[in-house]
């Protein structure tokens, strides 16, 4: 991959997409972003253009459609010369693409596997064939379900208890058998499979953050609609679980860190012959439920309600990453702390209000 090869994000009007497409066209790339909208908008690109400026506009590429189609991913790396001059070839794929609600995961298992698997196994195959052999993918803390022992560090075993985590599972197995193939074969991959904890906040300009489409599940969005007032209170799922305040402990890593954990990957892998690396990002510290809740209300000035009920089912009491690994191959740790999350997060939420999808 030469340094100005275009770099193919896969999801890259999302929530995670567009934060490390901001990170990567600050850091001088040109990127071809591919995505169905059908969790997203094309508005987040726009504003990750102007939060650049320059000539950010012509180093980003949109392409609208699916990974699960040969045709629209031939069109995406077809795009890899409009954004970087002719024959220029896509020389790395950040793969975000995806569906990530683990209630929904149970409910829709097949289009789970169908998007999850067979579109990320559809995007390796039109990948080797344009002999582009470098990629981040997006994995999650998921994979690891219960986990035996807090922190989780890359080496506990994978045993995720929900569709979703099993089809993170599966596409890191699939990465494992094509990096291994490759070796045998004198093509080899550099591939990076990142396992995300919590990512909340939001870029600090409050133009882009996350944007769930419907209801949101995740915790920070839905603090952010009680603190609006849209939402009467938090349920907070159990208050007797075995941490420090007996409501679930996380570990919420800043999107903008995340964005950075990417690029660092990406740079990185450049300099690999082969790679297979499997990394947690996190922060490394946990919070509980309701050191957030105190976190958020101080963020927005405002007493949060809530309500303790019973466990969510598939809930873990904790799950805090050992992040040792990705300091020490990628230089990278979190530098955003919880209040800045929340700070981050209210503005994003205050300022977008009344977008509508956009
Ligand atoms: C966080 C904590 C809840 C909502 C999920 C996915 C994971 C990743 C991040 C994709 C838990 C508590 C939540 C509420 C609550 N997504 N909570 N009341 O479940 O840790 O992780 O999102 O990669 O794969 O599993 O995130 O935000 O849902 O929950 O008390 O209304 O907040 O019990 O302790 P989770 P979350």
């Amino acid at each position: 991959m030469s340094s100005d090869s275009p770099i193919l994000i896969t999801g890259g009007a999302g929530f995670l997409g567009s934060h490390t497409c901001l990170v990567l066209l600050e850091a001088g790339h040109r990127l071809v972003v591919l995505d169905n909208f059908s969790n997203s908008a094309p508005k987040s690109l726009e504003r990750v253009v102007e939060l650049v400026g320059g000539d950010a506009a012509q180093r980003l590429m949109v392409v609208e459609g699916d990974i699960r189609s040969r045709e629209d991913l031939e069109r995406a790396f077809a795009a890899g010369s409009q954004v970087a001059g002719e024959g220029a070839a896509i020389g790395a794929v950040v793969h975000f693409a995806g569906l990530k609600a683990v209630a929904e995961s149970t409910l829709q298992p097949l289009r789970y596997w169908d998007v999850n698997v067979a579109g990320s196994r559809l995007l390796f195959e039109v990948m080797q064939a344009h002999g582009c052999r470098t990629l981040v993918f997006s994995s999650s803390a998921t994979v690891y379900g219960m986990p035996e022992t807090v922190p989780i560090p890359e080496t506990a075993a994978m045993r995720p208890i929900n569709p979703y985590g099993h089809t993170k599972a599966a596409v890191e197995q699939l990465l494992a058998d094509v990096h291994r193939g490759g070796l045998q074969s004198g093509s080899s991959w550099r591939i990076a499979r990142l396992r995300y904890f919590n990512p909340v906040g939001a870029h600090p300009s409050g133009r882009i953050g996350e944007d769930p489409l419907g209801e949101p599940s995740n915790l920070f969005p839905l603090l952010g609609q009680v603190a609006l007032g849209i939402r009467p209170r938090l349920q907070i799922y159990g208050g007797d679980w075995p941490t420090a305040d007996g409501t679930g402990e996380r570990d919420f890593i800043h999107v903008m860190d995340l964005a950075e954990g990417h690029r660092a990957a990406l740079d990185h892998l450049k300099e690999q012959d082969s790679a297979l690396l499997t990394l947690n990002l996190g922060s490394g510290m946990g919070h509980t439920v309701q050191q957030v809740v105190q976190a958020y209300g101080q963020a927005c000035g405002r007493e949060l309600p809530t309500e303790v009920v019973a466990r969510r089912p598939g809930d873990a009491p904790s799950s805090v990453a050992d992040p040792r690994q990705a300091e020490r191959l990628l230089g990278w740790r979190c530098i955003r702390d919880l209040e800045t999350m929340c700070a981050d997060s209210w503005r994003w939420q205050t300022q977008h209000l009344g977008d509508h999808r956009s």
